[in-house]
């Protein structure tokens, strides 16, 4: 960094101008007290000099502070210039020094504060839209990227969202009205339900959004709210079919069958198996609110799983000698220990075991595998995942299941042929009692099945350290 030249001339001019009284001093001396006019003009002389070299360092410290001052309102990172020590123009480079650094610190601070506002905007769990007034997209978060699959910056709001309803709201946001919100309804790719809310930012140098477009995620608490409609529809209704028998049978009882001892007897038997399927149906249903109440306690006590598979099997031996069935046992030689409540594994073994023979073929094989799993599903738990796993299959030879029906199949109450189910005594919830266990075990439950060939249900567990 250079500092101008100043031109002799005009220093000597200024020197000059400033040495005036000096001089009109001396020539008082000369005239008054017989002073030597050379030595007087030597003196003034000498004071011009002096005056000179003083005026050509303060004027040469200022432009070098000047021509610093503009570098680093540029942005620049120069060095403070070489002053005349302990002259004005070093106290003042001393203080411009000093506001740099606090303006440097001030900027790292904002940096940073802009930093964590982004992280925020990011992170937030709605997804966010940034508007400018012309309806176009500024810039959307993380979750509005996931959710419209691609960045939409410089796109119309139209082009991301048809619907008249968040449009209309926008417009009006944009045309200076206050915040907008409704709720939506979106049907492709895939059905989903918004609330929308369109807040009005104000004006900022730093961007050129102008509004805000929240979308909450709906369709979750809404599926929840249907499947609890559902589930109160469905039991009320498992229950009213044999409720409305025992009346019918208690009404021809105390009617037209009133004498009829043979009657009594058929009834009587028919009645009993309705009253239990209704007990059956209450217990399933006040298992399946416990297990879902400790759902998020993971069991604390290592259970061997080999001992109740096998207790399992011999428990339903005796109903699959009745369809003329076999299970078979294959057991690995391998530890398998798990972290799990022994009585709900057992309902999961047994549940699966029942379904097997239920709905296998008459005559055929069950066949129950447990050993140490060789590759745990990728949809599984992440802890699952990570660490050995015990895997147990439960295969039959039945009809199998419709590729349709699998999704749904732990679902409360649903079953593939209901009338079927319900003949074989079934409340179909033994399957979401499965789920809800595998889940609190943090397993993983994977449901295979070939049409006219059989169906196999497995279920993926942590391998307990020994
Ligand atoms: N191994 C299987 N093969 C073919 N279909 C099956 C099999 N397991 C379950 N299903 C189908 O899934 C439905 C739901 O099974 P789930 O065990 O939940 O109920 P369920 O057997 O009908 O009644 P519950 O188990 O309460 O006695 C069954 O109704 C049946 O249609
Ligand atoms: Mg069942």
């Amino acid at each position: 960094m250079s500092a101008p030249a100043f031109a002799t001339p005009r220093l000597l001019r200024r020197a000059v101008v400033l040495t005036m009284p000096a001089a009109a001093i001396l020539a008082l001396m000369v005239m008054v007290q017989g002073l030597h006019v050379l030595v007087a003009g030597g003196l003034w002389l000498c004071a011009v000099a002096v005056v000179a070299l003083m005026i050509r360092r303060t004027l040469r410290d200022a432009a070098r502070l000047s021509l610093w001052a503009r570098n680093l309102a540029a942005g620049g990172e120069a060095p403070a210039p070489d002053l005349t020590p302990e002259s004005a123009a070093e106290e003042i480079a001393s203080s411009v020094a000093q506001l740099r650094r606090a303006w440097q610190d001030r900027q790292g601070e904002l940096a940073a504060l802009a930093r964590w506002n982004d992280n925020l905007f990011e992170l937030l769990p709605d997804a966010l839209v940034l508007l400018d007034e012309e309806r176009r997209v500024v810039r959307v978060n993380a979750q509005a990227l996931a959710l419209f699959g691609r960045d939409l910056s410089g796109r119309d709001l139209a082009a991301v969202l048809r619907t008249p309803q968040v449009l209309d709201a926008a417009d009006k946001v944009l045309a200076g009205g206050p915040a907008e919100g409704g709720s939506f309804d979106l049907v492709v790719p895939l059905e989903q339900s918004f609330r929308f809310r369109i807040d009005p930012l104000g004006r900022s140098p730093a961007s050129t959004a102008v509004a805000v477009m929240t979308l909450t995620d709906l369709t979750a608490i809404k599926r929840m709210e249907r499947m609890r409609a559902d589930f109160v529809a469905n039991a009320s209704h498992e229950l009213r079919t044999p409720l409305a028998t025992l009346l019918g049978f208690i009404d021809t009882l105390r009617g037209p069958a009133k004498d009829d001892a043979e009657a009594h007897e058929r009834f009587l038997a028919i009645m009993h198996e309705q009253g239990s399927r209704m007990a059956r149906l209450i217990d399933d249903l006040l298992s399946l609110s416990r297990i879902e109440a400790d759902e998020h306690t993971v069991p604390a006590t290592v259970v061997d799983l080999a001992r109740i598979v096998q207790g399992g099997a011999d428990a339903l031996a005796p109903l699959a000698q009745a369809k003329n069935a076999r299970i078979l046992v294959n057991l690995a030689q391998e530890s398998c220990m798990v972290r799990g409540q022994a009585d709900q594994l057992a309902q999961v073994v047994q549940n699966l075991l029942d379904n097997a023979v239920k709905y296998g073929r008459p005559g055929g094989t069950v066949t129950v595998t447990l050993g140490p799993a060789d590759r745990v599903p990728d949809q599984a738990p992440a802890a699952l995942r990570s660490g050995p796993a015990v895997v147990l299959a439960v295969e039959d030879q039945g009809e199998g299941i419709g590729r349709e029906h699998l999704p749904r199949l732990t679902e409360r109450f649903y079953r593939v042929d209901g009338a079927r189910s319900r003949a074989l005594g079934g409340t179909g919830l033994g399957l979401a009692i499965v789920k809800h266990i595998v889940n609190r075990h943090r397993g993983h439950l994977a449901i295979e099945s070939v049409e006219g060939r059989g169906s196999t249900f497995s279920v993926t567990l942590t391998l307990a350290s020994s």
